[in-house]
């Protein structure tokens, strides 16, 4: 059987909405989706008809089951036992709760792996895995690929047109890396379709380098242990392929399920900022944009970077609304020290969801097992049952779910774009770099917070996507990008709007060949400045002069930079850079302007640049004030507006009071605020959240303002 992967990855990426299948079938009739993994083989019985009832109870509407029910659904090659599924199936339907249906195909069984060793992945090291995890399937492997479809054409056939059933969930959390000969070979397979001609594979990896050059395709391998470092460029195409290389796992099942239900949905949950998969070659294959996120509540930068991943799904889901799949309700089990959410942090991760896009907030999972690697994961249903606080709490959000189905499908408008691609931060991150100190991660946020606090919307986009609808274009560090993306990217300053770019961008073609010239070279004639020399930082830090930011001092990264047509907003004041611009920026004929911010600052100061940025593009937030005008929003409570509800969420465990003008409603306790009520202010107890529409008073009766 011979295995094709997805086309490699020189196509240009999505700029437009692919016509798919979306949620709104299932919101049409469920509303807002609320509801779980579902994981009864772990139980007798009798425990699931007590399953049925509390989700009932819990407003339930929709769980995903069977994830990992390979092994019990075909113990033996070619023997299918799928009765249970079908009483569960039957069970949930009498009972009014929909069912997302997963492809087993996570975790193979053990006969897989014993019987067929080669369907089990190899480490970089060439270690062999073994089952008794999960996981451990080689995605080139044509029996593990042709058993996975196997499995899935006998749930499809089975239970496709089974009235429980409106989606369809493949695997899960697509998201690992294979070394063995199989994926070799499949990769050399990539590299000719990706440069035809092995002459161009020898230019594009710059195998002239140390002896590298290949003379023949099958010569070339994984990246696999070696004696110093790998070719960098091999690295970055092994990641593209083995993105590739999932996708072609999903596409193939998808496909599947499309031939035998066309109607219903397929979906597979991403991973956010996920390092192993490229979720911009991915989103255009999905029916529907899901989500796993796992917001750390021992984290205080946690609501941000769960606001930052909802963002992106955002992105990925061309602006149309996505669904959270995964959350703990409470603890995980996997980090090495697992805090609880308190039920105010349990209800606000998931409001943030539904804020920042998500028409369904969804749990990892109903019933806490007893046993097994996650015994210690929280549920929506805790060892000690349904009377405790974790359930009430799951009980009263599902309630207060349904009061919000007024933003089902309605969108989150944005008018800043952040510059975000999975290339890019996999060529950033490659060893014998200027310092590892510098992490693409890092940056995002830090360019983030000061929007997030801002109450500014942001979308997560390529930098190949259609930015014309942005007034303001954020970079924070695009090391690696492609000539038309950057002639994209240029666009943003020639049609007179904001591109603010941080260190260490630009630096690399879609090779991750250094741009030769001085940096940042595809827009250093848009910033006014350019450099010449990359230049971490001493671990003191080194001064910097500011008249517009203020003093401060630099951490990490420096660039020697000079100043060309530009302004030298900031300068560094001592050491090797002295009197070397740290700053630039250049207002183009346009009205537009291109910053570039070739260090680290303090985030006191990237948050002054971001303001000034802001203001220069005339951003608002959500509360509708120019981002820093008094009186701002305070600290630590998050603002979106999603159609025309407002969210605002307090992450702290302070009382917090917004000042709003007019009069509103908050959908969550039907409470009436008008602008005489405290002053003008909406209070918010601690961890408290609130979704306002905006009301008139028409004889003291509020009355909806349709905007
Ligand atoms: C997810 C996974 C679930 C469960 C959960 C625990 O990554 O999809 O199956 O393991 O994590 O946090």
């Amino acid at each position: 059987m011979v295995h094709v992967t997805s086309p490699p990855n020189t196509a240009p990426r999505p700029m437009g909405s692919p016509a798919r299948l979306g949620l709104d079938l299932l919101t049409r009739e469920l509303g807002l989706l609320f509801g779980c993994d579902y994981n009864p083989e772990q139980w007798p019985r009798e425990v699931w008809h007590e399953d049925v009832a509390l989700m009932r109870a819990a407003g339930v509407n929709l769980v995903t089951v069977g994830v990992f029910s390979w092994a019990l659904l075909e113990p033996r090659p070619g023997h299918f036992e799928l009765d249970w599924l079908g009483d569960v199936l039957d069970l949930l339907n009498a009972n009014g709760i929909a069912v997302d249906l997963a492809t087993p195909t996570a975790s193979p069984p053990a006969w897989l792996g014993v019987c067929w060793p080669q369907t089990r992945a190899v480490t970089a090291e060439g270690v062999r895995l073994s089952h008794g995890s999960r996981n451990h399937f080689c995605p080139s492997s044509p029996v593990y690929r042709d058993r996975a479809l196997t499995i899935a054409r006998a749930l499809v056939d089975r239970f496709a047109s089974h009235p429980a059933v409106r989606m369809w969930h493949i695997g899960n959390e697509y998201g690992q890396v294979c070394h063995c000969d199989l994926c070799g070979a499949q990769f050399q397979i990539w590299l000719q379709r990706r440069y035809g001609r092995l002459d161009e594979l020898n230019r594009a990896w710059g195998t002239s380098f140390w002896s590298q050059r290949y003379d023949d395709w099958a010569e070339i391998l994984p990246p696999r242990a070696a004696p110093y470092l790998i070719n960098p460029t091999q690295t970055l195409d092994y990641r593209r392929f083995a993105s590739d290389q999932l996708l072609a796992l999903y596409l193939e099942q998808r496909d599947l399920v499309h031939a035998v239900a066309p109607q219903t949905p397929v979906t597979t949950n991403f991973m956010g900022f996920h390092p192993l998969t490229d979720y911009w070659r991915w989103a255009p294959e999905v029916d529907v944009v899901a989500d796993d996120t796992y917001g750390d509540p021992a984290d205080g930068d946690s609501p941000l970077r769960q606001g930052l991943a909802h963002d992106l799904m955002r992105g990925l889901a061309d602006g149309a609304p996505w669904m959270l799949m995964e959350q703990a309700a409470s603890a995980v089990n996997w980090r090495p020290h697992n805090l609880p959410k308190t039920p105010g942090r349990m209800r606000l991760d998931s409001l943030r969801a539904i804020a920042r896009g998500a028409d369904g907030s969804c749990f990892f999972q109903w019933r806490q097992s007893a046993f097994g690697a996650e015994r210690f994961h929280s549920a929506l249903v805790p060892h000690a049952g349904p009377q405790t606080r974790l359930h009430r709490a799951v009980i009263a959000h599902g309630a207060e779910l349904r009061l919000l189905n007024r933003v089902i499908g309605t969108r989150v408008e944005a008018r800043v774009a952040f510059v975000f691609d999975w290339s890019s931060w996999w060529a950033a991150e490659e060893p014998a770099s200027p310092s590892d100190r510098l992490k693409v991660m890092d940056q995002l946020l830090a360019y983030y917070r000061p929007l997030w606090r801002a109450g500014v919307a942001v979308d997560v986009a390529p930098p190949g996507a259609d930015l014309s609808g942005y007034d303001l274009v954020v970079a924070p560090q695009l090391y690696l990008v492609a000539d038309e993306e950057a002639r994209n990217l240029r666009r943003v300053v020639e049609r007179g709007g904001v591109l603010l770019i941080g260190p260490f961008s630009g630096v690399a073609d879609v090779d991750a060949h250094i741009r030769p010239g001085r940096f940042p070279v595809p827009f250093a004639d848009l910033v006014g400045g350019s450099g010449e020399e990359y230049c971490p930082l001493p671990d003191n830090g080194v001064p910097v002069r500011s008249v517009e930011l203020g003093d401060f001092v630099s951490t990490v990264w420096g660039e020697r930079l000079r100043l060309d047509d530009g302004e030298a907003v900031a300068t560094f004041a001592g050491g090797d850079l002295d009197g070397s611009p740290a700053v630039l920026r250049k207002r183009a004929p346009t009205g537009g302007e291109g910053w570039y911010v070739g260090t680290v600052p303090p985030q006191h100061v990237l948050d002054e640049i971001v303001d000034r940025c802001m203001r220069s593009a005339g951003v608002v937030g959500a509360i509708g004030r120019p981002p820093g005008e008094n009186p701002a929003l305070p600290d630590g409570v998050e603002a979106v507006r999603r159609g025309d509800v407002l969210f605002l969420l307090n992450v702290t465990g302070e009382e917090r009071r917004v000042a709003l003008t007019g009069a509103h409603q908050d959908l969550l306790t039907g409470t009436l605020l008008t602008g005489a009520d405290a002053g003008g202010t909406v209070r918010l107890g601690p961890e408290g959240a609130v979704a306002l529409v905006e009301v008139a008073l028409v004889d003291g009766v509020p009355v909806e303002v349709v905007t």
